[in-house]
């Protein structure tokens, strides 16, 4: 099954309403290596819990993410979709590799460091180890390349350092990931602080568009998004806030910066994000409305989790039994 075929992993938290940064940034992406890869795509409840969660609202945004997986277009006969809790061996790798993970590499993790600032009085272990068990999701498949948001990438770095450090104790046992960063889309701003990334747990709604966001609430926030106080639609120092809408506007449209820039030539600021908003607004209709289908029909949500966990498992059960050889665990039938 799929033999020749080299492996895609990435995975979404579902630990707060998608925005259209992981859209852009990652999701939107997915699409793209269907045809050529093995593909296998996680919501990862696992990393969730890292930060305190409301139980309901997990289980219900685990469903939520799978649906919007394919919402997004990812056929579930195409792709391994999945939920991470569903496949005990990440769990279990992840503290494997853990004990191949210096302290050292992760107190560097800037995400660490971000999180712990907002979450003083939870300061957790599985905060800590969370690029660890990053790199498990991702070593457990033999995965070839790695498609995220360019907040990722350190992480992505650590998994590869893990891999090699491995292998070279052992023997070639995992493949080492490349990533995959879109190069337009890899970092979608906040709309309220342009120099900021734009974040699924943000409490200023202003700053966020989310992806089931209704067409009125996505218009308004466009129109409020913070710019320069300049006129000119183009790139260049101090103008993060507009070339944050035309990257936005460019992934939507497929246009070009160039010529986004030709196009706005003389047109305001206010012209300009309205244009922004109803791009967005338009591209993501179908999305909602194929979303709004696929929650309707639990039954078969649950179909593909189980059949997806089945092949997952499958995948990761051969890695295990390799690595459990390597590091000397006694296995019985
Ligand atoms: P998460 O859930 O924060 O985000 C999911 C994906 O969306 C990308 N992303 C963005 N891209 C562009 N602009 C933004 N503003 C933006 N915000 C988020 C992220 O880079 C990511 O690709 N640790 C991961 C989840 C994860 C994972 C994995 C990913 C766990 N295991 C294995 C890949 C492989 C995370 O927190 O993503």
């Amino acid at each position: 099954m799929f033999k020749d075929k080299k492996v895609v992993f990435s995975g979404v938290q579902p630990s707060g309403s998608l925005t259209i940064g992981n859209y852009l940034g990652a999701i939107k992406n997915f699409n793209a290596f269907s045809e050529e890869y093995q593909c296998l795509y996680c919501v990862v409840n696992e990393h969730a819990i890292t930060v305190r969660q409301n139980p309901a609202d997990l289980r219900k945004r685990t469903y939520e993410t799978l649906a919007l997986y394919m919402a997004c277009g990812l056929d579930p006969e195409k792709n391994t979709l999945f939920v991470q809790s569903h496949v005990a061996a990440h769990a279990e790798l992840g503290w494997i590799l853990d004990c191949y993970t210096m302290f050292g590499e992760l107190s560097r993790m800037t995400q660490f460091k971000d999180k712990s600032a907002k979450n003083a009085d939870n300061i957790n272990a599985g905060l800590f180890t969370y690029p660890t068990l990053m790199a498990a999701d991702i070593l457990l498949y033999q995965t070839e390349l790695v498609p995220v948001g360019v907040d990722q990438k350190q992480h992505l770095e650590l998994a590869r350092d893990i891999a090699e450090r491995f292998n070279g104790i052992y023997g070639e046992t995992f493949v080492v990931p490349e990533g995959y960063i879109p190069p337009v889309t890899a970092k979608i701003m906040s709309l309220a602080e342009p120099t900021k990334k734009m974040s699924k747990s943000d409490e200023n709604e202003n700053a966020v568009v989310r992806i089931l966001d209704p067409r009125d609430a996505i218009i308004r926030k466009f129109k409020r998004a913070v710019t320069d106080s300049g006129n000119e639609i183009r790139r260049g120092e101090g103008k993060d806030g507009i070339e944050n809408l035309m990257s936005i506007y460019s992934a939507f449209t497929g246009k070009t910066l160039d010529e986004i820039e030709s196009e706005f030539d003389g047109v305001g600021y206010g012209d300009f994000k309205l244009a922004v908003g109803e791009a967005c607004a338009d591209a993501l209709a179908p999305v909602q409305a194929e979303f709004d289908r696929l929650m309707k029909d639990k039954a078969y949500l649950e179909t593909v989790m189980k059949n997806g966990a089945d092949m997952a498992n499958y995948m990761a059960a051969r890695t295990m039994s390799k690595v459990r050889r390597k590091i000397g665990f006694v296995e019985i039938k």
